[in-house]
């Protein structure tokens, strides 16, 4: 257990070996559904590093996509989201066309993924898929599945592995459950 803000205490739920062994078989399970050149669209700051361990799993694969990211408001410092979602950083405006696979931390209402799909799905590009590292189902409010899960949980707040609570834990390699 980790001490973090305000007297918060974190405990591990998915272990950094656990971690790396899913997001490789995620890398599998891209690469055998997405055929061609991608666009990797990760939504900050949330998936910073699952995007960095993603794109080298791909890689390993022989898998080469251009990596863009999204910046979408966060939660502030609450646990609970303020339920509407704004743009904060955009991509470049060249992806026309392109094939996407959108990724995200987690996929909680939905709100944000489903945000995220529409706003690229504005600027007439090819098909897209969507992945996230996390699925929290039990807590959605707008419909949305994602194409490619690494993990799901219950109605537990998580944090660590670029995951934060009031902006701590991020840097932990592995994800736990915030107490
Ligand atoms: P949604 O829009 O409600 O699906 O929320 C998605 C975003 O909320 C995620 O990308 C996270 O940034 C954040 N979020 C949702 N659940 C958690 C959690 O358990 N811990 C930390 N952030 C979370
Ligand atoms: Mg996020």
């Amino acid at each position: 257990m980790t001490a973090g803000p305000e007297g918060s205490r974190i405990t591990p739920l998915f272990e950094a070996t656990a971690i790396a062994r899913r997001v490789t078989e995620l890398a599998e399970e891209v690469t055998e559904r997405i055929e061609g050149d991608f666009v990797v669209v990760g939504l900050l700051k949330g998936s910073f590093v699952f995007v960095a361990d993603l794109v080298r799993a791909l890689d390993a694969k022989g898998v080469t996509p251009r990596i863009e990211f999204l910046r979408l408001s966060s939660y502030g410092l609450a646990k609970e989201s303020a339920g509407e979602v704004h743009l904060i950083g955009d991509i470049p405006t060249d992806i026309a066309g392109q094939r996407i696979l959108l990724v995200d931390d987690i996929v909680d209402t939905g709100r944000s993924l489903a945000y995220a799909r529409a706003l690229m799905e504005q600027r007439g590009i090819g098909p897209l898929w969507t992945c996230a590292l996390i699925d929290k189902p039990s807590r959605r409010e707008v419909e949305i599945a994602a194409d490619f899960v690494g993990f799901t949980v219950g109605n537990v707040f998580i944090a660590g592995y670029g995951i934060d609570y009031a902006e701590q834990y991020r840097h932990l390699p592995y994800i736990g459950a915030v107490e």
